[in-house]
Formats: C-alpha cells, structure tokens, sequence
C-alpha cells in the first residue's frame, strides 16, 4: 500500500459529499435521507445519464472505483447490474453495502485501492470511476489498471479533473497556456490551495493528492491501451462569473465544452 494509499483511508473516511448532506439537512442514513441526497446529486449532475448507461448494466458484472456517498452505487444496483464497489476506505464501503442491504441485493463492495484493482484481468462488462482516480498519487497506473480488468471490447467511464478547466486558466493563464502547447504527463500533485478548491473535509483540509489532466494528455495517454477514447468536458461551477448571471444548465451549455471541470472519458478496450 503507498503512501498516498494510507493519507487517503484516513481522509476519505468522512464520506464525500458530507457536507452537502448536512446543507441538504440530511442527519441519517434512512432511505428517504439518501433519496433525498441521491435526487440534489443527480438533479446538480444530470449529464450522469448521458455518460452511463444504465439502461444496458442488467445482468453485467460492473466495477465502480471510489463510491463517496453511494449515489451511482444504488442507481447501478437498481439497475440490475451485478454490482462489485471497490474504494480505499471504509466508510464508502460500508454505505454503499448499507444501500445494497436496503435493496435486498446481493453485491460486493469491498476496501482496496484503485492502483491494485482485487480481480483478475478480464472480470468487468463495464467500469465506472467519478471523480477518484485523480486521488491516487499514481493516475496513469490507476488508468492502466481500469484497462487491465476490463473485458476486451468493453466500456470505462473515467471522470477526472481537467486540467484545462476556467478554474485553472483563471488561476494560472500562463500555465495553462503552457500545457495546452506542450502536453505534461508528469500529472503531479497539486498544491493545497488547488486542492481545496475541489476537495475538502469538514475541517477544511484538502484531499491529500489531487493531480490534473488535460483532453489532449488523456486522448493521448488513453490510446495507448484502449481502442478509442472520447473526452467531454463538464461542469461550470459558481466561481466562473459569467455562470452567476444565468441559468446553470445555459452555462454548461455555453461554457464546459471548452472550459468544463471535469472530463467524462468514455474508453472501450
Ligand atoms: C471525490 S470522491 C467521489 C465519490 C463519488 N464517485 C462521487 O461522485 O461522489 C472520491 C472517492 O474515491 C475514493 N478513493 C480515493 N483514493 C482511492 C483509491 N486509491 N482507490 C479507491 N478509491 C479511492 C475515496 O475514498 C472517495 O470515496
């Protein structure tokens, strides 16, 4: 286990999406609570039906990788996948099983780490991961380990964040510029304050490793193993001001084909 392996057990504990819970007034985890989490998560992210595809999981052995507060779990679930959960620390874990036992289906979600996928090659119909792999310390080994248990021919769905995104050429126009140009594949952690601003705890502390990629580095990188990859852009948030001034669903649709936050990248083996 590495290092960054052990700083995220500790902080990913507190569910992802804790604090919007307790703005949600969310204080338990009864089904009306979660359905109440569930309905703001997909409400605030409703572009999640366009890139997975619920509709085909009934009967496939399917892998999410980092499950926070279970919400894709129960919809992947009620979709009648042969639902397996994979995340680094126990607290996903045990939500995304307390949803499973709500359900009364039979699932296995288990504590393990992204950069050494529990299964054999080979296992999974599809693979589902928002919003996680950039938290590993080790992206590109985490990407290669999505492609490793995957069926031959068969899809992932990788949400990372962009590293060409308003927020980044908002901060630092010049770097961003810079990357644009010249791919960097070092895909290093990020600085505290940067992280902050996408993960934090109650306590405001940032996630512990955060690392960014452009379009052109995923495609890139992507290609070397899968046999095509498509990247969408995604997600304007409030600090983009133009966003304030109009509907959130026109800002996306204006602004996140260029400067989304994250990138939904579909691979097929
Ligand atoms: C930002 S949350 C995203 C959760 C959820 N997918 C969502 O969209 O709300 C990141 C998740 O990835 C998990 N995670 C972080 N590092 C991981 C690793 N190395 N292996 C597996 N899961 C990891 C965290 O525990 C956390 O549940």
């Amino acid at each position: 286990m590495s290092a960054v392996d052990e700083k995220n057990i500790a902080f990913w504990n507190e569910l992802c999406g804790t604090i919007l819970a307790t703005q949600l007034g969310i204080k338990d985890n009864s089904e009306a609570s979660l359905k109440k989490f569930d309905d703001w998560y997909f409400d605030f992210y409703p572009y999640l039906y366009d890139h997975i595809p619920f509709s085909k999981v009934s009967g496939r052995n399917v892998l999410e990788i980092g499950l926070g507060y279970g919400t894709v779990a129960q919809k992947l679930m009620e979709s009648g996948a042969n639902y397996h959960g994979l995340d680094i620390a126990d607290g996903p874990v045990a939500m995304a099983q307390h949803r499973a036992d709500m359900l009364g289906k039979p699932i296995k979600a288990s504590q393990g780490s992204a950069l050494a996928i529990p299964y054999p090659d080979e296992t999974f119909d599809f693979v589902v991961t928002i919003g996680c792999l950039h938290h590993t310390g080790d992206l590109a080994l985490a990407m290669r380990e999505v492609h490793r248990v995957l069926k031959p021919g068969q899809p992932a769905i990788i949400m990372v964040y962009n590293a060409l995104s308003y927020r980044q050429w908002l901060r630092s126009p010049l770097a961003a510029y810079r990357r644009m140009k010249k791919p960097d594949f070092e895909w290093s952690n990020a600085d505290p304050r940067l992280r902050n601003a996408y993960d934090s705890n109650r306590k405001g502390v940032a996630a512990p490793s955060t690392t960014f990629i452009s379009p052109g580095e995923a495609k890139q990188y992507l290609l070397k193993y899968f046999s095509s990859v498509d990247v969408v852009p995604r997600n304007i948030g409030q600090d983009f001001l133009p966003a304030r001034f109009i509907p959130r669903s026109m800002a996306n649709a204006c602004f996140e084909p260029f400067l989304g936050l994250d990138l939904y990248i579909k691979c097929i083996k």
